[in-house]
């Protein structure tokens, strides 16, 4: 078992995990968390949760203007135990709502939104607050967190994605999915403010011929050499 956890400057770390969609980091993310003792922060979720708001407002997600107009409305509150992550909207929990078809459609045009982002970023420094945690996302290492003692940039081939996400979801349109994921890295990746990039001092790791186990091994290790460095 690591050491780490019992280390004294693990309560302040902060592991910053980016990557392409269905790369892995969700699962990741919460492992290593729980072996290391530390929260675990789905960026991704508070981009979903501002979606699913959006579309239930009746709110063009396609309209640049509205979608910034109305950024600063909903309260978003992320629950940060690995063991159990919640996402709540204006005291609804969307945990499950957030991961629909719809939003899934509309999530990557609304983040790609300044006002969007901006409001984001600052509910993701306030729970990271004095670190101890485990953040995913597409710019934590680059934007949200550059300070970030471990910065990790999670990545797999688009077959690989495509396979393991469409098992997770318990469907068997592997196509589609692959579709879906390659249109959200497209407009993630292109986007001007905050795209999803390899931060400077992010660590590669490809999971593509990995198992789960293995890279939480990885990110755990590096972690465990940012806590004796
Ligand atoms: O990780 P995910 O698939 O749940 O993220 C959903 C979308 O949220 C993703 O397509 C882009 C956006 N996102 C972002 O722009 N910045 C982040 N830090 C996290 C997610």
């Amino acid at each position: 078992m690591s050491t780490a956890a019992s280390t004294s400057r693990t309560g302040s770390l902060v592991i910053a995990v980016d990557g392409t969609s269905g790369s892995g980091k969700s699962s990741t993310s919460r492992g290593v968390a729980e072996r290391l003792g530390l929260r675990y922060l789905d960026t991704g979720a508070m981009f979903r949760a501002m979606t699913w708001w959006l579309l239930r407002e009746g709110i063009d997600v396609r309209d640049e203007a509205a979608v910034a107009a109305a950024a600063g409305r909903p309260t978003i509150e992320s629950g940060t135990d690995p063991l159990a992550p919640t996402i709540v909207v204006d005291g609804t929990d969307v945990s499950v709502a957030i991961r629909s078809d719809e939003v899934n459609a509309a999530v990557s045009p609304v983040s790609a939104v300044p006002e969007v982002r901006g409001r984001l970023l600052d509910l993701q420094r306030e729970a990271i607050g004095e670190g101890g945690i485990v953040v995913e996302g597409r710019d934590i290492g680059s934007v949200v967190w550059p300070q970030a003692e471990v910065k990790v940039y999670l990545s797999a081939d688009p077959d690989a994605r495509a396979q393991r996400r469409t098992a997770e979801q318990g469907g068997t349109d592997v196509a589609s999915t692959q579709q879906s994921l390659l249109e959200r890295d497209r407009i993630d990746s292109g986007r001007a403010t905050a795209p999803l990039t390899m931060a400077e001092g992010a660590v590669h790791v490809d999971s593509t011929h990995l198992t789960l186990a293995e890279v939480i091994d990885r990110i755990v290790a590096l972690a465990t050499g940012a806590e004796r460095a």
